[in-house]
């Protein structure tokens, strides 16, 4: 029998005049720097020129300060759940569980675009959805939607400027009419996509709001076939407009209260519908309309029953990244995609590790609301 080797003798570390040792260690130390390198780069540490999601979103933060625990843009909302039905339409076009017939369980996100959660409602407030489908047999699907029909820039760094050329000035109260000039003459679709966003009057609630997706996505059916799409969710609830009435509200939360009074007399339902691009169709520019006379296929239909004030555990602690999709849904070529689920991942990553302040939209404990 072998002799069992003293403890000093198992332990015994390498010489470091031993040729192996060092070369091991040199090694280990090469993989290590490089681990290094390759987090430093990611972190945008390397390349400060560079627009990484640190950057955008210490640009929120620098424009509209840190609220502990919110979201750095769309930071006022309000947690909804219900489900998707599908009606097997969407099949054809691709292969994900969620559009195959039946019923799949939904959380959601109502909110306003925009870094202050304790903000009055505005009537010209981007009124947003953000959705999680979680077919019980398979992979979930997350979207963020907003109700203008256009995207404002076509790329991440034509946001990241706009963003600061169009916040107000703090002397003056409102934007920098040389700034936002400057902005505009860099970047002429922002005119453009203006022109279509101010020609389509916002909805008077966020019940009767369509919700549109604006990105190009690739459907892939199961015989592998590609189809651009963009999608949108249209309400049952008639088109109103917003009134200028409305604004001067007293209830400073009157968009979301309109919404949870809706919930608790009954759900409301949208249509899904997607919208087929062809050749020539621009899937990379999400400021460009496709033509109105592209297909439209209706895939299912959106019931949200209830909402529910943000909390542990429900919408709050969810990032509706638009890159969580299932197979079936791939990314375009809009370079707004990588940009938004970098940056999303950044503003998730530290409000989640911030003490949480309540938000200032609360559902009712009691009613059917809640
Ligand atoms: C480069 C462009 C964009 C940037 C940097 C950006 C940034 C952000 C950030 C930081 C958040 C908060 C994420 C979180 O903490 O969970 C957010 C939320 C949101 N964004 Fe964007 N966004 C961009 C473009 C868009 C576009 C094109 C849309 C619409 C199609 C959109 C719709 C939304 C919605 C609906 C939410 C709220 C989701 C929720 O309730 O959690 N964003 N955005």
């Amino acid at each position: 029998m072998p002799q069992d080797p003293t403890a000093s003798q198992r332990y015994r570390p390498p010489s470091l005049t031993d040729k192996g040792a060092l070369a091991r260690l040199a090694a280990i130390g090469g993989v290590v720097l490089a681990i290094a390198v390759c987090f430093a780069n990611v972190a945008g540490w390397l390349s400060p020129g560079r627009l990484s999601q640190a950057r955008f979103i210490d640009r929120f933060e620098r424009l509209n300060g840190v609220h502990a625990g919110f979201r750095r843009n769309h930071a006022k909302g309000v947690c909804v759940t219900g489900s998707f039905e599908s009606n097997g339409h969407g099949v054809r076009l691709s292969k994900a569980v969620v559009f195959k017939p039946g019923r799949v369980p939904v959380v959601g996100r109502v909110s306003l675009s925009g870094g202050y959660p304790y903000l009055p409602d505005g009537g010209k407030d981007v009124r947003a959805l953000g959705l999680s489908f979680r077919p019980l047999d398979g992979e979930e699907w997350r979207t963020a939607m907003i109700n203008i029909p256009v995207f404002v820039v076509k790329d991440p760094k034509a946001f990241y400027e706009q963003l600061l050329a169009s916040h107000p000035d703090p002397a003056m109260g409102k934007p920098d009419l040389a700034k936002m000039a400057a902005f505009t003459a860099a970047h002429p679709e922002f005119a453009v996509a203006m022109k279509v966003i101010t020609s389509n009057p916002f909805s008077s609630g966020f019940a009767n709001a369509r919700y549109n997706g604006l990105n190009a996505f690739r459907f892939v059916n199961a015989a592998d076939v590609v189809t651009p799409v963009r999608w949108s969710m249209v309400p049952t609830e008639p088109f109103a407009p917003d009134t200028p009435e409305q604004a001067k509200s007293s209830d400073k939360n009157y968009l979301f209260d309109d919404l949870i009074a809706r919930l608790a007399r009954g759900p409301l339902q949208w249509h899904l519908i997607v919208t087929i691009g062809q050749l020539g169709d621009a899937t990379d520019d999400a400021t460009m309309s496709w033509p109105g006379d592209r297909e439209h296929v209706d895939v299912g239909t959106l019931t949200i029953d209830r909402a529910e004030t943000e909390a542990p555990g429900n919408c709050r602690d969810i990032n509706f990244d638009p890159l969580v999709l299932p197979s079936g849904i791939e990314p375009s070529d809009d370079p707004l995609l990588t940009a938004r689920s970098a940056a999303y991942s950044e503003s998730f990553t530290r409000r989640e590790g911030e003490t949480k302040t309540p938000s200032a939209v609360q559902v009712p404990v009691t009613g059917k609301g809640s």
